[in-house]
C-alpha cells in the first residue's frame, strides 16, 4: 500500500546522519531488514551490483574503526603542516568517529562489470569513444546510492540512526580485508548504524528554486 505522500516527505525530511550511538545492540533480524530495504533499489538492467557486509562483532568493528582512525591521523598530521590547516580543522574526526560508537557497521560493496556496450561497439570495429554511452553515469554506483538511501530510510523507520561515510575509504585496503571484500568487489564507504544518542539539527538544504529547472510547454 503506498504511503501517504505527506508522511513520506516527512520521513525523508526527518532522516539525519547520526554520528553518536548508544551501546545497545541492533538485532540481527532488524539489520537483515535494513538490507532487505536496500535490495529493493532499482539498478541498471536489474544487475543488482551490490553486497552488504554487516559487522556486529566488537573486535571486527574495533579493527575497522581503528584502521580508519590511524589512516586519518596520518593524513591529519600532514595537512596540519600545510596552508589549509585551519580549513581542515577537525574534519578528519568525521572520517572515523561515527564508526567508534556504532553498534553495527555495514560496508556496501559494488561490482562494476566491463562496459558491455563499449565491448559490442569495439567488437564491431567501432571506437566506443565516438559515442555517448550510459557508462558515463557510473550506473552501478548510482544504483548502490539508491540502495543505501533505502537502507537509511528503513533504519530511520526502525528508530535507528545511520551515517553513510566516505571517510573510511582512507583505510580502504584494511577495511576490505576485515570484511573479506576482494576484486571485482569494491567497498563504497561504510555505514555506521545504531540507536542514536544525539540526533543533529537538520543541516540546511538548498531551496527548491535553486535546484529545480523547468522546461515547460511554450519554453523550448
Ligand atoms: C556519499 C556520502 C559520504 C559521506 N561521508 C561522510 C563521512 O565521511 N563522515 C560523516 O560524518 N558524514 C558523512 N556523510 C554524511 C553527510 O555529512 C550528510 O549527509 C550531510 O551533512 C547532510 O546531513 P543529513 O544526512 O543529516 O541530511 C556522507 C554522506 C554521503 C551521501
Amino acid at each position: 500500500m503506498p504511503l501517504n505522500a505527506d508522511a513520506m516527505l516527512e520521513h525523508l525530511r526527518t532522516r539525519r546522519s547520526v554520528r553518536e550511538f548508544a551501546s545497545t545492540p541492533v538485532e540481527r533480524r532488524v539489520l537483515g531488514r535494513l538490507v532487505t530495504a536496500a535490495i529493493t533499489a532499482p539498478s541498471a538492467t536489474n544487475r543488482q551490483p551490490w553486497r552488504f557486509v554487516v559487522i556486529t562483532d566488537p573486535a571486527s568493528r574495533e579493527r575497522i574503526a581503528s584502521a580508519v582512525r590511524v589512516a586519518t591521523e596520518a593524513i591529519d598530521r600532514i595537512v596540519r603542516t600545510g596552508p589549509h590547516a585551519a580549513e581542515w580543522g577537525s574534519y578528519g574526526d568525521f572520517f572515523w568517529q561515527p564508526l567508534a560508537s556504532a553498534a553495527a557497521i555495514i560496508v556496501p560493496a559494488v561490482r562494476e562489470p566491463p562496459d558491455m556496450l563499449a565491448g559490442f561497439l569495439r567488437s564491431a570495429g567501432a571506437d566506443p569513444e565516438r559515442f555517448q554511452l550510459p557508462s558515463a553515469m557510473s550506473p552501478e554506483r548510482c544504483a548502490l546510492g539508491g540502495a543505501v538511501m533505502a537502507l537509511q530510510l528503513q533504519a530511520h523507520a526502525e528508530g535507528l540512526g545511520t551515517a553513510w561515510m566516505a571517510g573510511p575509504m582512507v583505510a580502504c585496503a584494511e577495511v576490505e580485508a576485515a570484511c573479506g571484500i576482494s576484486r571485482p568487489w569494491q567497498m563504497v564507504g561504510a555505514i555506521a548504524v545504531g540507536y542514536p544518542i544525539a540526533v543533529p539539527v537538520a543541516p540546511p538544504r538548498k531551496s527548491l528554486e535553486d535546484v529545480i529547472f523547468w522546461i515547460e510547454e511554450g519554453q523550448s
